[in-house]
């Protein structure tokens, strides 16, 4: 058993709220895993060049040629990347978009897998969180649990986050706001988001000792996204 971890941050490891996020959902899993961050590699979004509908191997030779075999290997994810414009970055939409050789022909070579989404924001890490699940749904994986919280926007650190009319210490603080490093939102401080990225951690561990019966995985994942495209057509 072996968990493939993802972190879609640009910012250095020890910068980023997702990569703590991530990391520490990896250590309490009590699995083997490989963690690797998206900020070294490149990776160029699909260009819908269809040299993988016959079989399943992207043409692109870029980075994601070496993370393909860890994709196919691994038995569970965990992915994180940060919050840009309440969506996910354009780093972690690229490496999804390259998922789309997965899917041709039979196309099962992820069905049934499970993972944990992690997302953090200047405000909220919700949306990238959800927009993770959705993308593994759409491949028939489960997210099993998200972990999501507030990181620490670069606004704090810029030089200009006194007076800079549209960052986040100004919204969050208001226009007299005197910026310190108690007020700077960082993930490892926050206990009550440290302990839900260690529960998820434990629980996608679990969920693996117990026996991951991916047919039936693929199933309800398969009803999920139907009853998902109910609701929007
Ligand atoms: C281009 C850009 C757009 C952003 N947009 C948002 C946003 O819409 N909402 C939000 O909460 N944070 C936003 N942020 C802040 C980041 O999500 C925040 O800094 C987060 O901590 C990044 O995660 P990281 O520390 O792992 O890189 C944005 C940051 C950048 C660079």
């Amino acid at each position: 058993m072996k968990i493939l971890g993802i972190s879609g941050s640009p910012r250095k490891e020890n910068q980023s709220g997702v990569y703590k996020l991530v990391e520490t959902v990896l250590q309490n899993s009590g699995y083997e895993y490989e963690f690797i961050s998206l900020r070294s590699k490149k990776i160029s979004g699909c260009i819908a060049c269809l040299g993988c509908v016959k079989d399943n191997v992207c043409k692109v030779d870029d980075d994601m040629t070496e993370l393909r075999q860890k994709i196919v290997e691994a038995d569970a994810y965990v992915f994180g990347c940060p919050n840009y414009y309440s969506s996910i970055n354009a780093m972690f939409h690229a490496f999804i978009e390259r998922w789309f050789q997965f899917r041709h022909q039979t196309g099962n070579t992820l069905w049934g897998k499970v993972a944990v989404a992690v997302g953090v924001g200047g405000t909220t890490g919700q949306a990238p969180a959800d927009t993770i699940e959705k993308f593994l749904l759409y491949n028939f994986v489960e997210t099993v649990a998200k972990v999501s919280g507030q990181g620490a926007a670069s606004c704090y650190s810029c030089g200009y986050g006194e007076t800079c009319q549209v960052g986040i210490p100004v919204m969050l603080h208001g226009p007299e706001v005197k910026i310190s490093e108690d007020m700077i939102p960082n993930v490892g401080q926050q206990p009550h988001l440290m302990k839900a990225a260690v529960i998820a951690g434990e629980l996608l561990g679990r969920r693996l000792r117990e026996g991951n019966d991916r047919q039936k995985t693929t199933q309800a994942m398969q009803a999920k996204l139907m009853a998902m495209f109910g609701e929007t057509v």
